[in-house]
This record gives structure tokens, sequence and C-alpha cells, in this order.
């Protein structure tokens, strides 16, 4: 090789290093970058607002916010709006993220939200960081738990809602101590969860762990929920969700619903809830609607389950009702047809362990129970189940005693 070619080679290797890094540099966006101190103290939201600006502008490869490991950073209420010009965005939470401490530090009118995601498709979060809602100063004022309270606090925010995003994943991140909900799914379809923590005491109120809601395609897996309100809540407009290989307790379990509320309108079907341990739970796996309701709930599964001192493992609610107004008889209801309850397993807390209480109206349809074993989880404690309005039939072992006919 004569000395110009060397030269050549060597001046086209460094174009190339050259335009690699100038490549990574457009499409890694690092909070640290925009003037994030992320010493937990400092208000970090404008680096965050800027970074995700270029990231969700980025048009090559996958364009990636950092939140970077070893770092707390206090961001006030934020939306991280699209669409985005790539179809595919990655938010690398690594460190962790901290709510303003309580009603006295938000700075918001709005306190429905903390951090929200709108408009945007194709996002992928993951990193192993944590998103923390710093919830106890608004729990302290809650009217659920002190009603008397003057000023007390009704609507508290959601640490993380999904607005209308389609294609979403998220995997390993850790939510904990929300005001209120931690997760809520919103509009979106194709959504996936993984290996995800929400941790929030038993007694913190109305912090439910995922809410979805208006969705479709939603797929919850390989997590470990325990809050002070449902692990997981299905609400109205939803369908194709599955919630698989899970943890739940404390809290109120799994519940679809309540649906119907002030006379609204259900449409929720193809619900699997599979491969789910519940320990403490006040209730396992629950559908619950309003009598005011109206709609459908069809084609639910709920299978391979396993209950440790759990309150009310099985229950069907359609007399669901939170203020006694909107409570009275009505001509109504929400009409439940198709649900699957097979091999579940465990110990419960009261009485009644099977409870479907279906609508004087529309009798629950096509309930089956099959292969249930629910022992007391008091020594010595009889269990019943509890058949009201329910059709359906029971197959294989059933314990406590079936109230469906059984067939072979
Ligand atoms: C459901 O969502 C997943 C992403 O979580 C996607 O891969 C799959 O194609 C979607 N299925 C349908 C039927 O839309
Ligand atoms: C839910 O599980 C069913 C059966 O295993 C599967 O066909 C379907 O694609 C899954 N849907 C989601 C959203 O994961
Ligand atoms: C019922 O839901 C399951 C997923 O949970 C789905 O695979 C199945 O096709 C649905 N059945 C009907 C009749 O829609
Ligand atoms: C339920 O418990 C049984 C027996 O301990 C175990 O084999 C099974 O894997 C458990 N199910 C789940 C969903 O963890
Ligand atoms: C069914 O619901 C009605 C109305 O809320 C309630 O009075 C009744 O006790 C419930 N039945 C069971 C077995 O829980």
């Amino acid at each position: 090789m004569d000395p110009s070619s060397t030269a050549y080679v060597i001046c086209l290797v460094l174009m190339i290093t050259i335009c690699i890094s100038a490549n990574a540099q457009q499409n890694v966006f690092n909070v640290l970058s925009y003037g994030a101190t992320g010493n937990g103290i400092s208000d970090d939201s404008l680096a965050f607002m800027k970074a995700w600006k270029d990231t969700c502008g980025a048009g090559a490869g996958i364009p990636t916010m950092i939140i970077p490991n070893g770092k707390i950073f206090l961001v006030n209420p934020t939306t991280f709006t699209g669409p985005c010009k790539s179809s595919i965005i990655n938010v690398k939470l690594s460190g962790t993220i901290v709510a303003p401490n309580g009603p006295d530090q938000w700075k918001a009118a709005d306190l429905s939200t903390w951090l929200a995601f709108q408009d945007v498709n194709g996002l992928t979060i993951d990193g192993l960081g944590t998103m923390d809602g710093s919830g106890k100063g608004w729990w302290d004022r809650s009217c659920k738990l002190q009603p008397g309270l003057q000023g007390c606090i009704r609507l508290a925010p959601t640490v993380l809602k999904f607005d209308r995003c389609n294609n979403i994943h998220m995997s390993n991140i850790k939510f904990q101590n929300s005001p209120q909900t931690h997760v809520l799914v919103l509009g979106c379809q194709d959504v996936d969860f993984g290996f995800l923590t929400v941790q929030a005491p038993g007694t913190s109120p109305n912090t439910d762990g995922v809410h979805i809601q208006a969705s479709r395609n939603v797929s919850i897996h390989n997590s470990q929920i325990g809050d002070g309100d449902d692990c997981i809540s299905i609400g109205d407009f939803t369908s194709d969700i599955n919630i698989t290989n899970s943890n739940c307790g404390p809290g109120h379990g799994v519940s679809i619903g309540s649906l119907g509320k002030d006379g609204g309108e259900a449409q929720v079907k193809n619900i699997n809830v599979r491969g789910v341990n519940f320990r403490g739970t006040t209730n396992g796996v629950r559908i619950k609607t309003w009598q005011t309701g109206r709609g459908v709930v069809e084609n639910v599964s709920f299978s391979n389950i396993n209950f440790t001192e759990v309150e009310n493992p099985i229950i069907i609610d359609q007399f669901y009702c939170d203020h006694p107004n909107s409570c009275s008889k009505t001509t109504t209801g929400v009409h439940i047809n198709g649900v699957l309850y097979s091999q579940l397993y465990g110990t419960s807390r009261t009485q009644v362990a099977i409870n479907l209480n279906c609508s004087d109206n529309f009798p629950c349809t096509g309930i089956t129970l099959e292969n249930i074993q629910l022992a007391s989880a008091t020594r010595g404690g009889q269990l019943v189940s509890s058949c009201n309005n329910a059709i359906g039939v029971s197959r294989g072992i059933v314990e406590p005693k079936s109230c469906l006919p059984n067939i072979i």
C-alpha cells in the first residue's frame, strides 16, 4: 500500500468514526446535558422538557432520553407530548424521579396527573428506575381517610398516565407511593407492561396499581403489585386484556369495574387473568358494576390463581355503590356473560368464598366454576358459595360446594 492510500484509509476510518459518534450524539438525550441537577432538591422539570423535545423531534435511529442512574430528579407536573418524529422512542429511566412533596408543593392547577405521555406511539420505557409519587402528604389529607377534615382532598395525582398512546412497552420500572393511582392507561392500544413493581402501604387511599380504561390489547405480566386499592382495575371500553404471572397484595385485588357509574355504558370483553397470586388482599378476582349501569361484560377468564388469606376470593358484585344517592332500584344493569373460573386454590378469610351476586334485571349467564378448592383461613371455619341470579355450571371439584349445577 502506498502512503497516499494508507492516508486515504485512515481518513475514511476517521470519517466513519466521526459519523458514528455524531449519530450517537444526535440520538441520545441525557437530562444532565440539559441542566438537570439530580440532587433531589432543585426543580429539574425544564431540563426534562427540553430533553424530551429533542428526543421526540429526532428522526434517525432510536431517539433515547436518558435519566441516569444514582440520581434523584425532582420534577413538577409534566406532560410529554407527541406525536414524535420517530416511530420508536426510548426513555431509559435508570435513576429516580420524585414528585413534589404533597399538596402544598404542587404547582399545577391540574391535580389529576403528575407525569403523562400523550399521543406518543412506539414508546419503550425501561432502565430499572423508579418513579416516586411522594404520596404521604396527600394521603394525610384524604377525604376517604378523614371525611370531616376541612379542605380534605378527593382528587390526587396519578403518577404516570399514558393518554392516547399506541404500541407502548414498559419494563422493570418501580412505582412507589403514588398520591392516588400509580399508572393509568387511557385510550391506548397495544400495551405491554412487564416486570413492574408497585409499592404503597395497604392503608394508602385509592392508590390503585394500574388502571386501564378505553384501551385494547394490553398485557401486564411478571409484576409485583402491593398498594391500598386495586392492584389492577379494568374500566369501561376495554378489550383483549391479559394479566399473567404476577403477585398482588396488599390491596383490593384485580377488579373489572366498577363499571356503569351514573348510568354509564360498559363494553368490556376478552379479559384473561392467569397465574396470579393474591396475598392478604380484600378481594381476589372481582367484577363490580353499578345497578344504574348498562352494557356488557363478556368472555372473562380467571385461571391458575392462588389465594392466601384473601377476604373475598371470588366475587361478582352487581350492587356496587359507594354513595347512597345512586343506589336505588333501577330497571337497568350491566349484563355479565361468559366468565370462567378455573384452577383456583387457597384460603378465604370470609365465609362466602364464592359470591356471585348478580343483577335482578340481568342475571349473569355462562358462568363456569371448574376445579376450585378454597379452605377457610381460620382453623375449623366453614365456607359456602352463594349464587344470586347467576346462571351457569360447575365442573370437576368445587369446594366449597358449588351453588351452580354440576355437569360431568
Ligand atoms: C398487541 O400488542 C402487541 C404489543 O404489545 C403487538 O405486538 C401485537 O401485534 C398486538 N396484537 C394485535 C392483535 O393488535
Ligand atoms: C392474551 O392471551 C391470549 C391467549 O394466551 C393470546 O392469544 C393473546 O394474544 C394475548 N393478548 C395479549 C394482549 O397479550
Ligand atoms: C375470548 O377471549 C380470549 C382471550 O382472553 C380470546 O382468545 C378468544 O378468542 C375470545 N373468544 C371470543 C368468542 O371472542
Ligand atoms: C399456586 O400454588 C401451587 C402450589 O403451591 C403452585 O404449584 C403454583 O405454581 C402456584 N400458582 C401460581 C400462579 O403461582
Ligand atoms: C348481594 O348484594 C346485596 C345488595 O348489596 C346485599 O344485600 C347482599 O348481602 C349480597 N349478598 C351476598 C351473599 O353478599
